[in-house]
């Protein structure tokens, strides 16, 4: 069985004030955790801040990207080595925001998945497609080629890591993938994890884009829906503790 995992993407938000608040509510309502594992992606620097609190809880830490060198001329990136080195265990890679910002390519992606896994870092790697895609029936496609680009590159060590399925037409638009439309995904993108290498069949497939407190139990009973990679409701502990509950209640055991 794959591992279970709530996951908070903070993208570039939050403050050292509004860490201590976070985890302050999040100590006050915590549950004992039996079926998920939780991990955070503040921005990098707050990493060190989350170190404490995160591990009191038994959350694991992440960053949101890794550069594909492990030092060098390279102003502004972050090394996947000096994220271990800073307490990180995972990194994600290739989330949607950045392959429009920053151009990264399939082949970027899989050169940063990469660099993450030679450093001992997991990577959750993120895929999704556009609206036009969908529109286009071209979804399946677009998924597919971009894992596939990351398993030529990685193959079986991915067993290390887990992937994000966040079709982009629904990251911060309030407009969730429906349970059907998400699960239907997650098996394409399981088949391709079976297909490509021993031990991959049980890689975490989560799910991102709007997952809120009243959407996440319908999401997570689906049978490929392993966890949310959650972004605007993983700044609220309230909403955040709501989704972790209705993993550790709904979920598949
Ligand atoms: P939202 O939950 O804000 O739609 O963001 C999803 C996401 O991009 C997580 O990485």
């Amino acid at each position: 069985m794959p591992q279970r995992i709530v996951a908070g993407n903070w993208k570039m938000n939050g403050s050292r004030a509004l860490l201590a608040a976070y985890f302050a509510a999040m100590e006050q309502a915590w549950m004992p955790l039996r079926r998920c594992e939780v991990l955070l992606f503040p921005p990098a620097l707050l990493l060190s801040e989350a170190l404490e609190p995160a591990a009191a809880l038994g959350i694991g830490l992440g960053v949101q990207t890794v550069h594909p060198e492990a030092s060098g001329a390279y102003t502004g990136e972050l090394a996947a080595e000096m994220a271990v080195d800073a307490g990180a265990q995972w990194t994600l890679v290739g989330h949607s925001e950045r392959r429009a910002a920053c151009g990264e390519s399939n082949e970027d992606v899989a050169v940063r998945a990469a660099a993450a896994l030679r450093a001992g870092l997991k990577p959750m790697v993120c895929v999704g497609e556009v609206l036009t895609d969908r529109r286009a029936g071209r979804a399946e496609d677009v998924v597919r080629e971009q894992l596939e680009a990351v398993l030529a590159t990685v193959g079986e060590d991915l067993s290390a890591g887990a992937i994000a399925y966040e079709p982009v037409w629904a990251i911060g638009t309030g407009e969730t993938a429906s349970p059907e439309v998400a699960q239907a995904m997650h098996a394409v993108i399981r088949d391709v994890l079976r297909g490509a290498a021993n031990g991959l069949a049980d890689v975490p497939i989560v799910y991102g884009g709007s997952v809120k407190p009243d959407n996440a139990a319908a999401l997570f009973a689906e049978t490929d829906i392993d966890g949310a990679l959650v972004g605007g409701a993983s700044l609220d502990a309230a909403a955040f503790l709501a989704i972790i509950a209705a993993m550790e209640t709904h979920g598949n055991p």
